[in-house]
């Protein structure tokens, strides 16, 4: 999605733009552009004329390094600018479409992620009061709006004010004037927008990934704030015009959590940060002797958790096959009955939730619009809304009533995959946890944690022994059209997940199915050339998809099972099998995953694919 970047104070503000461009490439885009005002000096003694000043934009569909080539040549004298990365919404990606945007007069520019639903109704006046328009984005349309009111003593703020409240949508904007040459004005509703407060200077960005090298302070605004900037204040106040005093907080990230720390990709190095990041999850919240589990955030919500009638939990993307296991692990071990729904859907089509519900909302970026809505529709119908989250500080985080962070660390590669084995370890715990207020004895919560324990050695042992044959795997189906994926029970939504992951990155049509459905249609897309992952640890439901691999193989389709380490029947079945450590039903996701990512990444590179940001896709979508 789109990146905002955004610098005031005393050293140049171009390198500083670029950079933390290039620390938002990983949220995907199309195009990128920066706004620079510059100072006009007088007798060369760097002594401000007041009121003189230039706007300079360049701007260029394609990537952040295209942006630079095309600034290279301008002055690099500029102590104030922002930049932009933009995932097209209203109109293609082209250089004009991008940006910044300026207003009629060619004083404002402003960059802006989201989208304003009204531009068509607002544009129709403007075009009828004289304003031509170059693109076809909204967000020029903002642009003119806030022009129409700046100026005959409204400042910029002010006009960025009024401006907003006639719009309707979604916005992360930040706004430059030359008229105004020492601030920058942001405003944010529904898309994130952070302040890094440093000394005597400050920055911007939607992200706080792109400013955490220069400063660790910040201030998150949150929706219908606007934010006056200079290089030694920051003032806020609501779109409402009433003054807003705001904490300035710490950043939790670490600048080694967002390098690469020598591996090729990102999504290479997140597949094997996950014996520490499923640990994570754990720290601290189990208490082995006791067999139970102790979640914070969930601390003042327990009673209404025990007594809850009905769980609700809605997520998109990878989050919503996390949370597929999740409702099975909730209704097996705490019998509480689960309904899980994208929120696309979800907030669409008046959902019945009454007041002894609970919905637990699943986010690694704590900011995907459709899930935020879905969150704020059940909270408005009476539910109470529980986020597991990602990112610290996140506004799911910020507006659930109670949550659990999964402590993952930043997640960059756009392909999902630490993320996934937190989250259904989170979904472990929470089922332990209210298991135990219910009907589950120490003992089997014991014998729970025990296994939950071992994950970590047991992730890593699959990191270390499956790659010789994922790569065999790789070289042998490079060249395939399609996947079919099936698991059954605990390992269906993997089957999902798995399928998900090598379409998203290697552009292979994948398809997961629950491996018995596959009679009902897929089984008519079987033939030699089918490559069929089929995912058949030793579990509850081992022998039934033996039945299942038969079905495949009487038609001829091409096996690759993943497959218990002391399974001794599987080899003569399939043509390629990836082994996995025995573990408990329930936990056997956060195994079997684990070569379905390497397999989607190894595939991906092996064909040539931008594995970190695919094409058309978005780390963190921030529009419906
Ligand atoms: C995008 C990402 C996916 C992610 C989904 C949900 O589509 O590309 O990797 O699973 O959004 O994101 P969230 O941050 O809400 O988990």
């Amino acid at each position: 999605m789109c990146g905002i970047v955004g610098y005031i104070g005393h050293r140049e503000a171009t390198p500083i733009i670029l950079a933390g461009l290039k620390r938002l490439e990983y949220r995907g885009y199309d195009s990128a552009g920066i706004a620079l005002i510059e100072r006009h000096h007088t007798n060369g003694n760097h002594v401000p004329s007041t009121n003189s000043a230039t706007l300079s934009i360049r701007k260029c569909k394609g990537k952040v390094n295209q942006l630079e080539d095309l600034i290279r040549n301008m002055p690099k004298t500029s102590m104030l600018g922002i930049g932009h990365t933009r995932w097209a919404t209203h109109g293609a990606p082209s250089d004009i479409n991008s940006h910044p945007h300026t207003d009629q007069t060619g004083r404002i520019a402003i960059i802006h992620n989201g989208i304003i639903e009204n531009y068509s109704a607002i544009k129709e006046t403007l075009v009828e009061r004289g304003h031509h328009f170059e693109s076809e984005t909204d967000t020029e349309v903002l642009a003119h709006l806030i022009g129409e009111f700046y100026g005959d003593g409204r400042n910029l703020t002010e006009a960025v004010r009024l401006a907003l409240n006639e719009v309707i949508g979604a916005y992360g904007v930040a706004v430059v004037s030359k008229d105004s040459p020492d601030e920058i004005v942001c405003a944010r509703k529904g898309s994130p927008i952070v302040i890094g407060v440093g000394d005597n200077e400050n920055f911007i960005a939607s992200d706080a990934a792109a400013i955490v090298s220069y400063t660790r302070n910040v201030i998150y605004l949150s929706d219908n704030e606007i934010a006056t900037i200079t290089r030694d204040s920051v003032k806020t106040r609501t779109i409402g015009d009433v003054e807003v005093t705001k904490d300035v907080e710490a950043i939790t990230i670490k600048l080694e959590e967002i390098e690469k720390g020598g591996y090729e990709h990102f999504m290479l190095k997140e597949i094997h940060e996950q014996p520490s990041t499923v640990r994570d999850a754990m720290r601290g919240r189990v208490i082995e002797e006791e067999g139970s589990i102790v979640l914070g955030g969930l601390r003042n919500h327990l009673p209404r958790l025990r007594n809850a009638k009905r769980i609700l939990i809605t997520a998109c993307g990878t989050s919503y096959h996390a949370a597929l296991i999740g409702k099975y692990m909730l209704e097996q071990l705490a019998q509480i009955p689960v309904d899980v729904e994208y929120a696309s859907e979800f907030r669409y089509r008046n959902p019945v939730v009454t007041e002894g519900d609970v919905m637990f909302v699943i986010s690694q970026s704590g900011e995907t619009a459709d899930t935020l809505a879905a969150m704020r529709e059940a909270k408005r119908k009476g539910a109470l809304a529980l986020g597991i989250v990602n990112v610290v500080g996140s506004t799911i985080a910020r507006e659930s009533d109670g949550g659990v962070y999964i402590h993952a660390g930043p997640e960059i590669g756009v392909a999902s995959t630490k993320a996934f084995t937190s989250q259904v370890t989170v979904f472990a715990l929470l089922s332990i946890m209210l298991g135990r207020m219910k009907s589950l004895s120490v003992v089997d919560g014991k014998e729970l944690i025990r296994a939950l324990l071992a994950l970590p050695g047991q992730i890593n042992q699959i990191l270390e022994s499956s790659e010789p044959v994922i790569q065999e795997i790789v070289k042998e189906f490079k060249d395939a059209d399609h996947f079919l994926y099936l698991g059954r029970g605990y390992n269906y939504p993997v089957a999902l997940e798995g399928a998900l992951k090598l379409k998203e990155i290697s552009y292979i049509h994948a398809e997961g199915y629950p491996a018995a459905e596959m009679k009902h249609g897929p089984i008519a897309l079987i033939d030699n050339d089918m490559p069929v992952v089929v995912i058949a640890p030793h579990d509850d439901v081992y022998e039934k998809v033996l039945s299942n691999i038969q079905e495949v193989r009487a038609r001829g389709g091409r096996l690759i099972i993943i497959a218990s380490d002391s399974d001794k029947r599987i080899e003569k079945l399939a043509e390629k099998v990836i082994r996995i450590p025995e573990t408990i039903s329930m936990l056997l996701p956060i195994l079997s995953v684990i070569p379905l990512q390497l397999l989607s990444y190894y595939m991906a590179r092996e064909r040539g694919a931008n594995v970190d940001q695919p094409r058309n896709l978005a780390k963190s979508v921030t529009v419906e």
